[in-house]
């Protein structure tokens, strides 16, 4: 069946207290009407509309999507209103599914048995506290109306059972009815849901289908609520990893921000967060406090406590950390570790290579069994551009080096503590800077003047 979906996305978000527009605050990782778009494609529409309003352009530019269409709602004069704006984007598909850009757990599966139906399809939900909701009047099981807070009456007010806002229906009478909304009601806006009657009066049916989890009908209207909706979607994500037997030092206390896919018997202490694609494969571990940000870990590998890595790939059996800085462009093979305090950029290093403590290795090629000494710095910024260092195969680097780049230092030779290597070395050499040592006898430390 032909399918149009439309996200409503104009509204202002007032009750956020911030200059983004609502539907760009952040998810799991991830904007709130992105969650939207992505469960929307998976139905395969034939096309995605989002009415946006709110933040302009600052919506348009967030979502680069060559399948999603843009209807501009300048003034929100209510749901109908913005439904009213979508519907020259609209194609002569069958039915219309109607989403909202601040309701972003909605899933696949209810969604698509709302689009199996026919007539006029309202997903429902069953609320304690029902309170600003369109409550659902029913007459004999029947929808007859929904009615919104400001409009209910007492006994209305009583319902529990609300409109999350969400419906399909038949794309040609959604245009009709649309033509027909009058903004007659205490806000003054064309209401979306007052097509009810105007089906009614066209004999088309009109359900009410409860969603299942009351979750998925949850919308974002304040940071507590968007802080309710995160909460619950980590607890989610933490029931899911340790259902596929990973050990989570404490389930509430790591965050997935995108995908983690994990192997068997991976570990994850406190307190880290894993952000967009993030791979640990089997027997990893990962210490307290560390932050992943598309990384790639192969078996065996250790990562250890405050450990910041991004856009990193890491072989077996590594040991990185505590206290590791690993920034993008960095692929570590095997067996490789990197120390406390030691930042690597864009550099490949080989297998077996160490840098245990204090050092900077930046846009440098790194061989194999390579040691590199505490406070070891590749110098690659002359203040203009970046240049390459190169170490290749079993080279040792004494402490407190500076190789300046562009510089090579060919296999197997090892670089005196202390020394700057501005020159490439041949292979198989010792460099060490030629300094003498004075020793001065009775040497008087200076004394404190008297003030
Ligand atoms: C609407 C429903 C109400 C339902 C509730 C669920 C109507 C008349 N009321 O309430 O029955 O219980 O949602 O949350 O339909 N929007 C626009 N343009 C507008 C107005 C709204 O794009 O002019 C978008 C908002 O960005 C939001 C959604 O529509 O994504 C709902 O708007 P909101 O103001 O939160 O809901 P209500 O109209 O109060
Ligand atoms: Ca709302």
């Amino acid at each position: 069946m032909k399918l149009n979906v439309v996200i409503l996305a104009a509204g202002q978000g007032k009750r956020m207290n911030s200059r983004r527009p609502k539907v760009l605050h952040a998810l799991a990782g991830k904007s709130l009407l992105a969650h939207v778009i992505a469960t929307a494609r998976s139905l395969s529409p034939e096309k995605i509309i989002v009415v946006y309003g709110h933040g302009g352009e600052i919506v348009r530019n967030a979502v680069p999507a060559p399948d999603i269409e843009f209807a501009l709602q300048a003034e929100q004069k209510g749901t109908g209103h913005a439904l009213q704006q979508a519907l020259p984007y609209l194609s002569q598909a069958e039915s219309t599914l109607v989403l909202y850009g601040d309701v972003p757990l909605i899933r696949a599966e209810t969604l698509r048995e709302l689009i199996s139906g026919k007539g006029l399809r309202i997903l429902t939900a069953m609320l304690d506290n029902p309170v600003g909701y369109g409550r659902i009047v029913r007459r004999n099981k029947q929808v007859r109306a929904i009615v919104e807070e400001k409009d209910a009456s007492a006994a209305q007010k009583k319902i529990h059972e609300v409109n999350t806002g969400i419906m399909a229906l038949p794309t040609a009478r959604l245009a009709r009815w649309l033509g027909k909304l009058k903004p007659q009601n205490v806000q003054n806006e064309y209401y979306l849901t007052d097509i009810v009657p105007l089906a009614l009066a066209d004999r088309v049916e009109v359900s009410g289908i409860a969603a299942k989890d009351t979750w998925e009908t949850l919308g974002v209207n304040s940071k507590t609520q968007l802080a309710q909706l995160e909460r619950y979607v980590q607890q989610q994500a933490s029931a899911r990893l340790l259902e596929q037997g990973v050990t989570l030092a404490d389930p509430a206390r790591v965050d997935v921000r995108g995908e983690l896919a994990c192997g068997r018997d991976v570990s994850i202490d406190i307190d880290c967060i894993f952000e967009g694609n993030v791979s640990l494969a089997d027997d990893v571990s990962i210490g307290a406090h560390c932050v992943l940000h598309n990384v790639f870990v192969q078996t065996g590998t250790r990562i250890e406590p405050y450990s910041h890595l991004v856009d990193v790939s890491i072989g077996a059996n590594c040991r990185i950390g505590p206290y590791a800085r690993i920034r993008p462009g960095t692929k570590l093979a095997d067996d490789v570790h990197i120390g406390n305090f030691v930042e690597v950029k864009a550099s490949d290093i080989g297998a077996g290579s160490k840098a245990n403590h204090l050092a900077y290795i930046g846009d440098s090629s790194v061989g194999r069994n390579v040691n590199i000494g505490a406070g070891t710095i590749t110098c690659n910024y002359d203040g203009a551009n970046k240049h390459r260092t190169i170490i290749e195969d079993d080279v040792h680097i004494g402490s407190d080096v500076q190789l300046v780049a562009p510089v090579t230092v060919a296999k197997g030779a090892s670089i005196g503590a202390g020394t700057t290597v501005s020159k490439d070395v041949p292979p198989g050499v010792l460099v060490i800077n030629v300094k003498t040592q004075d020793h001065r006898a009775n040497w008087q430390r200076p004394t404190k003047k008297p003030q």
